[in-house]
């Protein structure tokens, strides 16, 4: 069956190739059966081999996953490693302080031994992937439960895990794709000493804040460097002094000749989640009911966040990258609804469900499929209500650091009070570390006001059965609450924690509010009401087969997998959207240095510029970086098809040469995630001449310039 399967999609792709040229994030090891020959038409000048190759050396040597949600790319033979300033923006934060204030000034290593190394910062090379589809299929059947069939799946999955993991030396992940109806597994080798090279001030690399966020015209320098070290053989190693410079199997190499409208443009990374074969009530769920609860609690999380921000220095630092992870979302969500509204996007997927419906009742499918579209929308339909109280108590949870850490904490000194003499003293140095990390970067009384904001926004907005401890709470009012659970909580501070361990009681621990809360909370975050138990396994196995009936009928033109943060190519064009008043280029396919200059307003806070930016634009020593009609380029746009996780990915030409980086989508497409729209789909990318132009020009930095492989027409 797969075969008559895999024969139908190559006769697919020979027509939609042409139509839907640009939408599509394809597996590397199917590129020469998919994609390989629209790539050559388009400007692709390398084989299949030269982007992934198991045995040799291939582009793909050159990308890594950065710190867990992000993308970047080798850029020298010295392990420098290029990506954007947002994805280093939470090291960067982290590494600065009031006097070395490195988000506000930027930073520069002058060498080798000046770079910096963050708490923990890790990337990591992909080594190769293979198809196990029909191997852990082979071990369930129709006859199982949703749990049953986890549970035999993720039994063969430890078993490739184990069988290619080479005695530890690589991290093998076993990734479930079409949802459900396909598997792969992907080597991975972990890197964990990471250390920062330079970054442009917050100014450049974030200029636009988030007023500019998620927007075309664009003119942000969102680039940032650092260096991946190994231990003398090259393989990975905590940090150590003794660490060198890692010499990556490729590294890319750097074209400053620019781009223009037409140019092959591809991009590799790691896309974090869309949402392409998401049923048609699931994106009215979203819409109606789930974000509308997110982009609210977040903008309260926000509001006093930014209340405390621009209070302290100190504090800003501390929260900034939260902050940012939270606004980022915030305006992408109220993006998503509007977009799908306009687009009316829930309505084209009914019809498509519709005639799905249709072939699914037809004789010879009923069996298998006839109940799939029903039971979907059987799930969404009890699901609403629960979807919108546990989007408020997410938002809970991911912006007060006190919703989460008593219980997390707290488990720990369970076990630790309920331990004998000996255990105690095995359990006390990760006791004691975790208390230090936890209590080391946080402001207090933005934590209360956060808590007691979130709180209460949960319980008024919520028709949801409430946690127990909330219910109790109302009566006394939130604030109040919060003020006295921290007076009364072990959790207030180190100093009562150290305290507590010294006389640890299990009572007390029991009976301590915050802690209370917390596994309230947290309990609530994981409940299953039982009502729900079928309706959300007939769900699972639906949605599995609509996707499965879609393909097989051929209702559905998507020839790929949903995004899921594993390593994909997009390919497309450099691409302009109509003209634009706002972009002062003469296509709007990208930006100029005048462009930015004219956005500057002194002092505000998103669209402020370093003084010494101002002079050495009124100087134009643009050098090699400029084009050749004698403007700065400073963003352009592609359509090529990614989403959160490709922050960072390289655009290549091509033949591989580094031409930008991929930093951002445009608003107008943010449904992108649920729905592929050709006409305005757009990525965002920094030009990869004014990122150098940052470094060399603007930074003094020649000695990092230095070390990359440049192709320059002409003279290099
Ligand atoms: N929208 C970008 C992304 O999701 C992040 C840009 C960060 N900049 C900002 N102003 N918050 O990758």
């Amino acid at each position: 069956m797969r075969r008559i399967y895999f024969i139908l999609t190559t006769f697919l792709i020979s027509f939609s190739g042409t139509l839907f040229a640009n939408e599509g994030m394809w597996f590397l090891m199917h590129i020469e059966r998919l994609n390989q020959r629209d790539m050559e038409k388009m400007g692709l000048q390398l084989t299949a081999e030269e982007i992934y190759s198991i045995n040799n050396q291939s582009l793909k040597d050159a990308i890594v996953q950065f710190d867990g949600g992000c993308t970047a790319s080798i850029i020298s033979n010295s392990g420098l490693v290029i990506t954007n300033h947002h994805c280093g923006y939470n090291a960067i934060a982290e590494l600065s302080t009031e006097e070395s204030n490195y988000l506000k000034n930027g930073f520069w290593a002058n060498s080798i031994n000046d770079e910096l190394k963050p708490k923990s910062l890790s990337v990591r090379f992909f080594v190769r992937m293979d198809d196990v589809s029909d191997r852990i299929l082979s071990k369930v059947n129709d006859t199982m439960s949703e749990k049953e069939r986890e549970a035999f799946i993720n039994k063969e999955i430890a078993k490739i895990e184990q069988e290619n993991n080479e005695g530890g030396k690589y991290t093998v992940s076993v990734r479930s794709f079409y949802q459900g109806n396909e598997y792969y597994y992907f080597v991975y080798q972990d890197y964990k000493d990471v250390r920062l090279v330079g970054t442009p001030p917050e100014s450049i690399g974030k200029y636009g804040g988030d007023t500019d966020n998620w927007e075309w015209p664009r003119h942000t320098g969102d680039f940032s460097l650092f260096r991946v070290y190994a231990d003398a053989d090259g393989n990975p190693a905590p940090y150590s002094k003794e660490n060198v410079p890692l010499k990556a199997k490729y590294h890319l190499p750097v074209n400053i000749n620019g781009v223009k409208e037409n140019d092959f443009a591809m991009i590799l990374g790691y896309p974090g989640r869309t949402n392409r074969w998401m049923p048609a009530e699931g994106i009215e769920q979203n819409v109606n009911y789930a974000y509308p609860a997110w982009v609210e609690a977040s903008k309260l999380s926000m509001d006093v966040m930014k209340k405390y921000m621009n209070k302290d220095e100190s504090v800003n630092l501390m929260y900034a990258s939260k902050y940012a992870g939270i606004a980022n979302y915030w305006k992408n969500r109220q993006g998503m609804i509007d977009a799908l509204t306009k687009h009316k996007t829930a309505k084209t997927k009914r019809k498509l469900e519709k005639k799905f419906n249709k072939w699914a009742n037809k004789k010879e499918h009923k069996a298998i499929y006839g109940n799939v579209v029903t039971n979907i929308n059987n799930y969404y339909n009890l699901t609403n209500e629960k979807a919108k109280h546990d989007n408020y108590l997410i938002s809970l949870l991911r912006s007060s650091k006190f919703s989460v850490l008593p219980y997390s904490l707290g488990r720990i000194l369970t076990n630790y009070t309920n331990s004998n003499e000996a255990k105690r003293k095995e359990i006390l140095p990760q006791l004691t570390a975790f208390i230090e990390s936890s209590y080391k970067e946080y402001h207090l009384p933005l934590e209360k006001e956060i808590l007691a904001t979130q709180l209460k926004l949960y319980n008024s907005k919520s028709n949801y059965k409430l946690p127990r401890e909330i219910i109790t709470v109302q009566k006394i009012g939130f604030n109040t609450y919060v003020t006295n659970s921290f007076k009364n909580s072990i959790f207030k501070s180190k100093e009562s924690l150290e305290t507590f361990i010294k006389n640890p009681d299990v009572d007390q621990l029991k009976n301590d509010p915050l802690y209370k809360l917390s596994s309230d909370l947290l309990a609530k975050y994981r409940e299953q009401p039982e009502q729900l138990v079928q309706p959300i396994n007939d769900y699972q196995t639906s949605f599995r087969l609509l996707v499965d009936g879609l393909r097989k009928s051929g209702l559905s033109s998507i020839l790929y997998p949903d995004a899921n943060s594993t390593l994909r190519l997009t390919y497309g064009k450099v691409r302009a959207l109509p003209k634009d008043a706002r972009n002062d280029a003469n296509i709007n396919n990208y930006t100029t240095l005048k462009g930015m200059i004219k956005k500057y307003k002194p002092n505000d806070a998103e669209f402020d510029l370093p003084s010494d930016m101002l002079n050495i634009y009124e100087k134009k020593d643009y050098g090699r970086y400029a084009d050749d009609k004698g403007y700065l380029p400073v963003n352009f746009l592609t359509d090529n098809d990614i989403t959160g996780g490709n922050s960072g990915s390289p655009v290549l030409n091509g033949k591989g040469e580094l031409i930008g980086l991929a930093f951002d989508g445009n608003i107008e497409a943010i449904a992108g995630d649920v729905i592929f729209d050709h006409n305005l789909q757009r990525t965002i990318n920094v030009d990869i001449r004014y990122v150098l132009w940052l470094i060399d020009k603007y930074s003094n930095a020649k000695h990092i310039v230095d070390e990359l492989t440049i192709v320059k027409k002409g003279n290099p």
